[in-house]
């Protein structure tokens, strides 16, 4: 089935912090995005694409034009907890106390399916509707929190990365689970769902803290047995919670060296955080190829910090973005681009426009190691991509028409944008959300209109 969509193109070959910029994306005013079967099939000019193309096309081929808007592969999460959308903008607590008084709460509830199908339900939701067509996301404890995530995201078709939270202390004991039950219910999930569709699996032991060194050393065992699954845990995130770090592992070196010395680190092992991490954390996580999730609007309602993305940067270690909903104040990808140019701004450093949508797409593709399936339009890659409309609300309508540049176009989607501007997100080529701008190709018709 071909499918071709015709309108403003933008997409990031590289980092634009490593590259010439010009080299790092390539822009198309007037653009065609032609997919077949669900995968990009090519890109390009209108004007040079439509003569070859226009007199090959099947009689049944949809063309779809977003005039006015922007295309753009979809947005990718690094980091958000599904089970924590009812608890979002919770009053008043740092990191450790907003654990206990209200994230273990609201976890507790999943212990009933039906509540985390709904949940699960509700969550995607949230996330297509802002944009967000690939996340790397926190289950709970039970092991049924995955299933029911896994099961709503398979409906959808989505390209989903999962995985039972392990903790086995420092937590209440109705959400503990051992270095045993964890390892085997892990193990049995990651058979279940692991390469299902567009499913992967992620071992997650919630943070140092609430793992004991057995289960830390359990979760190893499951990246050997499976090199291919994910790792995902936070890092470095309070100074409370390395200050405790330090009283409970004191054989280790550094925060991160706890996570080391259990052989949880690599290409594909993503730490939510790291807001206050050594050159030396550094280094080790650029030698072992480890990825950070950069969560702006997490640190600050948290009150934990300001990401030193250019000492990231710096060391070459793979960044993404993260929302970290409930922790994080929304699902929104461009209000996370919000605020971390503000959190750099307080550090006295830039977050030029085009970092932010690298970051927001193909950077975020990068860090969960999947940059050869989505992240940019590619030939070959899945069709996952996002319709950005440029004037959502009258303010932006009038921001906008004062812009000159890209550049600034940009910028301004990234501080006033939100869930209004995605027009439609699309998942292997196929509209989720009906936008009346697609009709079937006949002989007839040209495609200008
Ligand atoms: N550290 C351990 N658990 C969590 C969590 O659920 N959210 C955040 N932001 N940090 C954590
Ligand atoms: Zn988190």
């Amino acid at each position: 089935m071909l499918k071709i969509f015709r309108g403003e193109i933008l997409h990031f070959l590289g980092d634009p912090a490593k590259l010439p910029l010009a080299q790092s994306y390539q822009h198309i005013e007037d653009g065609l995005l032609v997919v077949k079967d669900g995968l990009i099939e090519q890109v390009g000019e209108a004007a040079l694409l439509l003569p070859t193309l226009l007199p090959t096309l099947p009689k049944d081929a949809q063309v779809t034009h977003y005039p006015n808007a922007l295309l753009t592969p979809g947005f990718v999460d690094t980091h958000i907890h599904y089970p924590q959308s009812e608890m979002i903008a919770s009053y008043g607590e740092q990191l450790l106390q907003w654990l206990e008084n209200y994230t273990y709460p609201a976890e507790r509830q999943f212990s009933d399916p039906e509540k985390a199908a709904d949940i699960a339900e509700f969550f995607l939701d949230q996330l297509l509707e802002a944009g967000t067509t690939t996340a790397l996301v926190f289950g709970t404890v039970h092991k049924t929190s995955v299933d029911a995530f896994f099961n709503s995201a398979q409906k959808r078709k989505l390209r989903m990365i999962c995985g039972k939270v392990l903790m086995d202390q420092n937590c209440p004991d109705d959400l503990s689970d051992t270095a045993e039950t964890g390892f085997v219910d892990s193990k049995a999930l990651i058979e279940q769902w692991h390469g299902k569709d567009r499913l992967q699996y992620a071992v997650t032991p919630r943070f140092a803290p609430t793992c004991s060194r057995p289960q830390l050393d359990k979760a190893g065992e499951l990246l050997k047995l499976y090199p291919d699954v994910y790792m995902h845990t936070h890092l470095s995130e309070s100074k409370q919670e390395i200050e405790w770090v330090q009283e409970l592992f004191p054989e280790s070196k550094n925060y991160l060296d706890v996570y080391d010395q259990s052989g949880l680190l690599g290409r594909r092992s993503i730490f939510a955080h790291g807001v206050h991490l050594s050159e030396h954390e550094c280094q080790r996580l650029s030698e072992t190829d480890s990825n950070i999730a950069f969560c702006p609007t997490s640190n600050l309602f948290l009150g934990s910090g300001l990401f030193n993305l250019k000492q990231a940067e710096a060391h070459d270690i793979n960044v993404g973005l993260g929302t970290d909903v409930g922790a994080g104040t929304s699902f929104s990808i461009l209000r996370t681009l919000n605020e971390a140019y503000k959190t750099q701004q307080l550090r006295g450093e830039k977050l030029t426009p085009f970092k932010s949508f690298y970051l927001a797409t193909l950077g975020g593709a990068v860090a969960l190691d999947l940059d050869d399936k989505i992240g940019n339009f590619e030939p070959g890659k899945e069709a996952d991509f996002i319709v950005l409309d440029y004037k959502a609300t009258p303010l932006m309508a009038r921001r906008m028409a004062q812009c000159k540049s890209l550049a600034e176009k940009l910028f301004v989607l990234s501080m006033l944008g939100d869930e209004r501007n995605v027009l439609a997100t699309h998942i292997m080529g196929e509209a989720i959300n009906n936008t009346n701008n697609t009709f079937n190709y006949n002989t007839n018709n040209t495609i200008n209109d």
